[in-house]
């Protein structure tokens, strides 16, 4: 079948449903402010549960779908009108006339009554290199407003925020302060009254401070109190009373808000801008189990900041840097992203890299920080390996320590002798975040996974840093694993994969090849760190398996050649994703041949949203479509980039940006949501590197 640029696909549908303009698409939720797993606020889109991509008419939501209250009003020559969320008793919304999206912000552009334009930059930086920025959970909305039609009009700007953020169960008691910290920073303070330290209730957490903050200037106004009655104080008036409601109540009882307003007088063709401040200090966000017992880790903030109000003051005060360094990685990615394979690849490299950044905090000091990641959606695991694998590409691609410092945990707990088998550990604790490990080795068993995909990301890591001490520190644990993989990865056991949701198997070729391709990897390492008897013993030991892994794997039966997804089962097939690292490595352990033979293969199962992951169902993955299209030659690499990028523009869903859907329909599966794996859409980068190990 013949596809249609997601693009040209877009552009037909939208002109038929709206007034708006999506740039590059639609994405299934828009994301607001989303930092961290515990920031993660969305604008759901899709027309499955979302209202078509508008900021205005529906309240944002978390990354599961709760809603979370986040309102606007732009009050325009005395008239007011909703430009975010669903107030009610208020049917004047703002005309959105484009929505786009970059790595790192949405930008809505409104107009109000053919007067005014409105423009509402949702900014949550991504700043790799810069970890004292990197650390702070918090995300801008700067609101610009200029005149259109060439008169001056009277304009006021209000924003306020429910209780809703600080507990996953409305009817729990908030509490809350008004204050001013340095450089005229105003802010409400938010949070549970009755703080439970690292516990979660539907995935939001239930401690630590929100804080919604702007800077005091002219015309600057605030409230808390009833939704109501705040609300109804601006629209009335334009300002808002400067009192606090210190009634602290349930979430629910009264819906206590949070608002800021600005007069901004008379506005004329120069634009006017007021930027604002949402996020959450943890000061011990993650419990950590190390041998001296469980220990509170400090988040790497409070390494740069004295108080949570210092932390506050300065984002507050950056947005320009934070803009700059923000936009310059966008100019980056997405010029990188159109080189390797045009606006179709672009589009997804764009939205995956939120959601690589979105999943992980940071703990520490600025010398010895850790990064955390929750397993997002599926069940909470925390560094998860088969996670943190299919998202280490974003994280080669822009700041490889990072990977580094997501591995740390998992290397300090094994070599500590707390997890008791020979195989790595699937994760580092079974709920964010609590790092807590696994004493009786009773985690989800995906050893032959875990092991391979250890040895290979800290190949990966070295590839980039030429960190050969990294190696030398963990030798011995690797050699461990890679030992394993001698004996489990030719001939695998009964064991589930990543995808665990496709059920186990005997004998999977993708999987044997990812233990193979290990192996390998282990004798590069053995080689870099002076191990050299090592060393030639694996790499034969690799090249011997190679030859009769192609002899079991290779289906003989089928008219066009193609490895099967089992031993033995020739009808059968699988995307072999785990070639990835031999290609991006160019370890050159796995023939060209083989290459060229699954880009024969793959054009032959294309569906109209992608290649299933396997014969067991329909259902395929975004990273591991791009990490195999990383693997194919042209132009199959490029017609599976555009079938995922089909998808992404034309799926109905509306949680944020699934990985795990059906390719012929486009649904979700297992409303698989938000996840750090899609990271994973910037494999084709890091394969274009030319990595040399
Ligand atoms: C990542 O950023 C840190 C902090 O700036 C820097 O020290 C480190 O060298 C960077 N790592 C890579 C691989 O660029
Ligand atoms: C807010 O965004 C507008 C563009 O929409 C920009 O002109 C303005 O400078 C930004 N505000 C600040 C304070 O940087
Ligand atoms: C983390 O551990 C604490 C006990 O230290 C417990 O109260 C909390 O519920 C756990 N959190 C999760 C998300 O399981
Ligand atoms: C796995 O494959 C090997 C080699 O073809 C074969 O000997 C063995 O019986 C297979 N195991 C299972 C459980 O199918
Ligand atoms: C070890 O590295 C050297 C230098 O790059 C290379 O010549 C040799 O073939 C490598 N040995 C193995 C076993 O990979
Ligand atoms: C090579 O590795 C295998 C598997 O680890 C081991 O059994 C064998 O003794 C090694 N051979 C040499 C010569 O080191
Ligand atoms: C796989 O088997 C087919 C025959 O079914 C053969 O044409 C092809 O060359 C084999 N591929 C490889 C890489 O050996
Ligand atoms: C081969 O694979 C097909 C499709 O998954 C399955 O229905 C069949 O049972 C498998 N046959 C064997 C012998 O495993």
């Amino acid at each position: 079948m013949k596809f249609t640029s997601a693009l040209a696909m877009l552009a037909s549908l939208t002109t038929a449903i709206a007034t708006s303009t999506f740039t590059p698409i639609k994405p299934p939720s828009q994301p607001l402010a989303v930092r961290s797993p515990y920031l993660s606020t969305w604008q759901p889109a899709g027309s499955g549960g979302g209202n078509g991509g508008y900021l205005a008419g529906q309240w944002p939501s978390f990354w599961n779908g709760r809603t979370l209250g986040w309102q606007g009003l732009i009050r325009v020559d005395g008239t007011t009108y909703n430009f975010m969320g669903d107030m009610s008793g208020l049917s004047n919304l703002v005309t959105q006339t484009n929505y786009e999206y970059t790595a790192t912000q949405s930008i809505y552009t409104q107009t109000v009554n053919n007067a005014i334009k409105l423009t509402v930059t949702f900014l949550s930086p991504i700043t790799p290199d810069d970890w004292k920025r990197q650390s702070l959970v918090f995300s801008y909305m700067n609101l610009s407003v200029e005149s259109i039609d060439g008169n001056t009009h009277t304009v006021q700007v209000y924003s306020d925020i429910s209780a809703e953020w600080v507990s996953g169960n409305s009817n729990n008691i908030a509490q809350w302060e008004y204050g001013t910290a340095s450089d005229d920073v105003v802010y409400h303070q938010i949070f549970r009254q009755t703080q439970e330290a690292w516990t979660e209730i539907s995935d939001q957490t239930e401690f630590g401070n929100w804080y919604w903050a702007t800077t005091s200037q002219s015309g600057y106004s605030y409230q808390n109190g009833e939704d109501s009655v705040v609300r109804a104080q601006f629209i009335n008036s334009g300002s808002l009373a400067n009192t606090q409601d210190t009634n602290y109540r349930a979430i629910s009882n009264s819906w206590p808000v949070f608002a800021h307003a600005f007069d901004l007088g008379s506005v004329g063709t120069s634009s006017v801008s007021r930027v604002f401040s949402i996020g959450l200090c943890q000061d011990e966000p993650i419990q950590y189990t190390t041998s001296s017992g469980v220990v509170p880790q400090t988040s790497l903030y409070l390494d740069y900041f004295n108080t949570q109000l210092d932390a506050l003051s300065f984002f507050q005060t950056d947005y320009a840097t934070a803009y700059e360094l923000s936009s310059a990685l966008d100019a980056q990615l997405q010029e990188d992203s159109v080189n390797a394979n045009g606006e179709n690849y672009a589009i997804l490299t764009t939205l995956g890299l939120r959601h690589a950044f979105g999943g992980i905090q940071w703990t520490g000091t600025e010398e010895s920080p850790l990064v955390w990641l929750k397993e997002i959606s599926s069940d909470g695991n925390m560094n998860t390996v088969d996670v943190i694998f299919p998202a280490h590409p974003a994280y080669i691609y822009t700041n490889a320590t990072i990977l580094k410092l997501l591995l740390d945990p998992l290397f300090q707990n094994q070599e500590a002798g707390l997890y008791p088998n020979t195989y790595s550990m699937h994760d580092i604790g079974a709920h964010y975040p609590n790092a807590t490990g696994y004493p009786a080795g009773n985690d989800e068993a995906m050893p032959l996974e875990e092991s391979g995909n250890m040895i290979i990301m800290t190949l990966m890591y070295y590839a980039i840093t030429k960190d050969t001490s990294y190696l030398e520190q963990h030798y011995k644990l690797l050699s461990q694993w890679a030992e394993y993989l001698v004996a489990d990865a030719l001939i695998p056991a009964n064991q589930a994969s990543t995808d665990d949701f496709e059920g186990a198997l005997a004998n999977q070729t993708n999987l044997a090849i990812k233990g193979i391709v290990g192996i390998q990897a282990m004798s590069v390492i053995a080689n870099l760190t002076g191990n050299t008897a090592d060393a030639s013993n694996y790499s034969s030991i690799a090249s011997d398996y190679v030859t009769q892994w192609i002899g079991f794997a290779n289906a003989t039966t089928d008219e066009l050649p193609h490895l099967t997804l089992n031993y033995g089962n020739s009808s059968t097939w699988s995307l072999l994703y785990n070639a990835y690292a031999d290609k991006a490595l160019n370890l050159g352990i796995i023939p060209q041949s083989i290459y060229d033979q699954q880009s024969e293969f793959y054009p032959s199962v294309l569906e109209a949203f992608g290649i299933p992951v396997d014969t067991r169902h329909q259902w395929s993955k975004s990273d591991w479509q791009v990490w195999t299209a990383a693997t194919a030659n042209e132009p199959t690499r490029q017609d599976m980039i555009d079938a995922v990028a089909t998808w992404a523009a034309a799926t109905s869903e509306w949680l944020p940006f699934g990985d795990l859907y059906e390719t012929q329909t486009g649904a979700y599966v297992y409303q698989f949501a938000n996840r750090p794996v899609q990271g994973g859409l910037l494999a084709v980068l890091v394969a274009n590197m030319g990595l040399i190990v």
